[in-house]
Formats: structure tokens, sequence, C-alpha cells
């Protein structure tokens, strides 16, 4: 089975809209692991996408942050951005947010959108965050986003491994003895410092892993973001990939 991964879309249509053109036909299966809204310009058409093309569709903090109207875990441009979101989407979209799930596992995989001990909130960002959540991972993988990293942390014999993207920010990693978990960046506001949106695939038959990076019209992106009021701060994030 060939594993389509998308994570924190942030309501970036015209970047989720170019990496599900690029899965069309390479994948079996897609699945997405939380943040769809927030931050970005069109919420509402990214929620009624991913709800059609997904067949797996994880809450991240943001969902839970429309959802609970509890915004104090958040920092001001997020926090902006998340009351402008719940003011713009339909009681259908909040309806349909609050049946993701917060964990799911397909065969010997667990996908999460933060952390296994703490699936909406907590930032795993350095090997001792990971070593803390290995022995809570009961599968070979975890796939994760939430800090827009991507990175991959291997765990074999009590040792930790961390590989990242090439000069590309791409990545292809067979994987093999060890547990495994995936931070796979993000789609829709990559903070690694390439604009580019993150999409991955991960091949079980072939045991591999591939991150690609996936060119979109980010000019028609960022001009959205300024014209609907949203922090300038974010238009200049999708365009520097910070
Ligand atoms: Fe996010």
């Amino acid at each position: 089975m060939r594993i389509g991964i998308v994570s924190d879309v942030h309501g970036n249509l015209e970047a989720l809209n170019s990496t599900l053109l690029f899965l069309n036909g390479r994948i079996d299966f897609l699945a997405v692991l939380g943040d769809t809204v927030g931050y970005g310009p069109d919420p509402e058409d990214c929620i009624g996408i991913v709800k059609t093309k997904a067949n797996l569709i994880l809450k991240g903090n943001h969902e839970q942050g429309i959802i609970t109207g509890n915004y104090t875990a958040f920092k001001d441009i997020a926090r902006t951005s998340l009351e402008w979101t719940a003011r713009v989407i339909t009681s259908n979209s909040l309806k349909c947010i609050k049946e993701f799930k917060e964990t799911a596992e397909l065969e010997d995989i667990m996908f999460v959108h933060a952390a296994i001990s703490s699936p909406l909130f907590k930032y795993i960002l350095r090997d001792k965050d990971a070593m803390n959540e290995f022995p809570l991972l009961n599968k070979k993988i975890c796939f994760i986003g939430h800090t827009h990293i991507p990175v991959v942390y291997k765990n074999k014999e009590n040792k930790i491994d961390l590989i990242y993207p090439d000069f590309s920010g791409k990545m292809e990693i067979e994987i093999g003895e060890g547990k495994y978990i995936i931070n796979t960046g993000s789609t829709g506001q990559p903070r690694d410092g390439f604009p580019f949106a993150c999409v991955s695939i991960y091949d079980t038959e072939k045991h591999l892993f591939t991150l690609h990076r996936i060119e979109y019209p980010v000019e028609i992106t960022r001009k959205k973001i300024l014209e609907k009021g949203l922090p300038s701060v974010l238009a200049r994030r999708v365009v520097q990939g910070i």
C-alpha cells in the first residue's frame, strides 16, 4: 500500500491543491495529520477538500482551538488567525472538524498530530523528546506533524538517530530495523527554510519513505493572506518557508 501523508495544511488552498495533484495516481490511501485550518486564508475550502479526498483525518491543536474557543495556549498570531477562522467557517465545517480523530492506526503504523504522549499539543523538537515517546509506540512507525519541520527519529537499541532532509529539502529513507517517529513537515506553512509544500509517501511493501517538496503558486496565497486581513507575518512565512 502506498500511503500519502499531508499535515499542517493551515488553510493554504494553493499548497493543498498542488500537493493533491502530485499525489494523484501515486497513492492508495491519504492521511491528513491535523491543523488543516489556522493561519491560512482558505480554511473552509481546505476542510471541504480533505473531507472528500482523505481516508483518514486527524485533529490538530488548531482544530481543538476552534472547537473549544479557548485560545490561551496560542501565541498572538495564531490566536488572531484562529479567531478569524472561527468567524469564516460554516457550522457544517465546525461539525466536521469535531469528528476528526486524535490518533489512528493502520497496519504497523500510528498517526498523530503532535506526540503520542499528548496527541494535540506536545512538540517533539529534539532527540530527548523523541526518546520519551518511543516506549509509548506499539507500532513500527509513528507519523507526526505539528512542528512544521521534517525530520526522522530512528530508535534502535536505546539509541536515537536523527535523519534530516537533504539540501533540496527532500528525503528518501529505507525503513529498516528499529522503530521510527517521522515528522512529515507542513504542507501549507513549512518552517525549515524551504517554502515548498511538504508531502510524504510511505510504501508499505517496499518499506520506503519519501518526502517530496512541491512548488505551488505561493504568490496567490501571500496576497490572499494580506487581502483577508490576516497578520502580515503569515504572508512572509509562506514565501520564505520560516
Ligand atoms: Fe501546525
